[in-house]
């Protein structure tokens, strides 16, 4: 092998998965699911807030399918499919989808498409990913919209209250989290959201983490736009996304990117040369040639998650999480817990620091013996990132635990 090449990993499992466990509520049912993923056994793996490993389902569907494209030369289709299946997974209308890459395209389509001038105010939290405040953080500085960075509740209650602080009659747009990458906090969207509407405030919600790890209701949270990806807790293929926008929003989000798909039609032999307005459902906001084998892999992820059932699945990695933030508040006032303790509020991630420990040392200390978590340094906010999907387990948590007691007690 060349020097620097990867071994690539036996694809075989990948063409004869196991069938999917039947359903049940014991220890054994997850391992077999575990059993699902190429993952490798020796890896504790709590970093799906970064990127979720798909099954082998998925990767034989995406082989499958590329293999297809290749032996037959036809592109193929699926972006039908895939938006029949993203509105069936999140409860809105096909047509309100929009295919993206990742979660940033879908807010930069929505940031700079709608029409703000100078002085007009958006309000995004202090716990923003950088794919949700860099496109705002551009479009101040280029159009001179006035960014309003409001802290996040510790509470539901208070996170509304913090909100309701801010707004203003110049406030125009709330671009907040559903869940930030910082301390995997779940935010009362819908009860902000009716908040907005009230005041004709635009909502567009980073729904990077929920869908996948909650049973997400599109239409009931009532948001203006919704920007979310395939690969993080949907499991999906890496490079796959999309974007919500209420279809009785969709003519305030302008579109600035033409190409296939985008217009209601064109004539170039007219004079002047027309565009005759623009698509009437979600392709509005995008164009050309996509990879139809990631799409198919992205709608055998959602199906690999409605056989195993949203709720059982947020049932397994609420508990997973709820058990390891018991255990680590039993650690006393050394603990500064990030995440909310109140149950509305704690999703599958729990974020946390701890008095005179260098959590980025520790981060770097479990990554060399296997454990992976993730050092959240944003905005100076400097805390662990653990998080839990289902193909983890409580032992995993308490080998993550028992790796913390020891660094802790080598450092006192
Ligand atoms: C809350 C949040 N928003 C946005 C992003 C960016 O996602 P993507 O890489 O899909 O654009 C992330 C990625 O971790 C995230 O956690």
């Amino acid at each position: 092998m060349a020097a620097g090449a990867m071994a690539l990993p036996d694809l075989s499992k990948a063409n004869n998965p196991a069938p999917l466990p039947e359903q049940n509520d014991s220890e054994q049912y997850w391992r077999d699911i575990r059993a699902q993923f190429p993952l490798k056994r020796e890896l504790v793996y709590l970093n799906n807030g970064t990127l979720g490993p798909s099954p082998y389902t998925v990767l034989r569907t995406v082989e499958q399918h590329m293999l297809y494209v290749e032996e037959s030369a036809f592109h193929g289709s699926g972006e039908q499919e895939l938006c029949t299946a993203l509105a069936r997974f999140v409860h809105c209308r096909e047509s309100e989808i929009t295919l993206t890459h990742n979660v940033t395209e879908g807010i930069n389509i929505v940031c700079w498409g709608l029409d703000l001038k100078a002085g007009d105010e958006v309000i995004i939290t202090d716990n923003e990913h950088a794919g949700s405040a860099s496109p705002w953080l551009n479009r101040a500085r280029l159009s001179g919209i006035k960014l309003v960075v409001v802290k996040l509740g510790r509470t539901a209650e208070e996170m509304i209250g913090n909100i309701r602080n801010e707004v203003t009659r110049k406030t125009k747009v709330l671009s907040i989290p559903h869940i930030p990458c910082t301390n995997g906090q779940i935010l009362p969207i819908k009860e902000i959201c009716r908040f907005a509407r009230e005041r004709n405030i635009f909502t567009l919600i980073d729904g990077a983490h929920p869908p996948g790890m909650l049973p997400v209701n599109i239409e009931q949270l009532d948001c203006d736009a919704y920007a979310s990806c395939g690969h993080k807790w949907l499991l999906g293929p890496k490079g796959t996304g999309f974007l919500y926008v209420n279809e009785k929003s969709r003519d305030h989000v302008q579109a600035y990117y033409g190409g296939a798909g985008v217009d209601a039609g064109w004539d170039l032999l007219s004079a002047p040369p027309l565009l005759n307005g623009y698509a009437s459902d979600g392709h509005r906001f995008y164009y050309g040639s996509q990879n139809m084998s990631l799409y198919k892999g992205l709608i055998s992820a959602i199906q690999f998650q409605e056989a195993i059932g949203k709720e059982r699945i947020e049932q397994r990695i609420k508990s997973l999480a709820k058990y390891l933030q018991e255990q680590l508040l039993l650690l006393g006032p050394d603990m500064d817990m990030l995440t909310p303790e109140e149950s509305a509020s704690r999703g599958a991630q729990i974020a946390f620091r701890l008095r005179n420990i260098d959590l980025q040392h520790f981060n770097n200390y479990c990554r060399e013996r296997k454990i992976v978590t993730r050092f959240v340094p944003e905005n100076n906010i400097c805390c662990l990132r653990v998080s839990c999907h289902i193909y983890n387990s409580f032992e995993e948590i308490d080998q993550f635990l028992l790796m913390l007691d020891q660094y802790v007690h080598a450092r006192s």
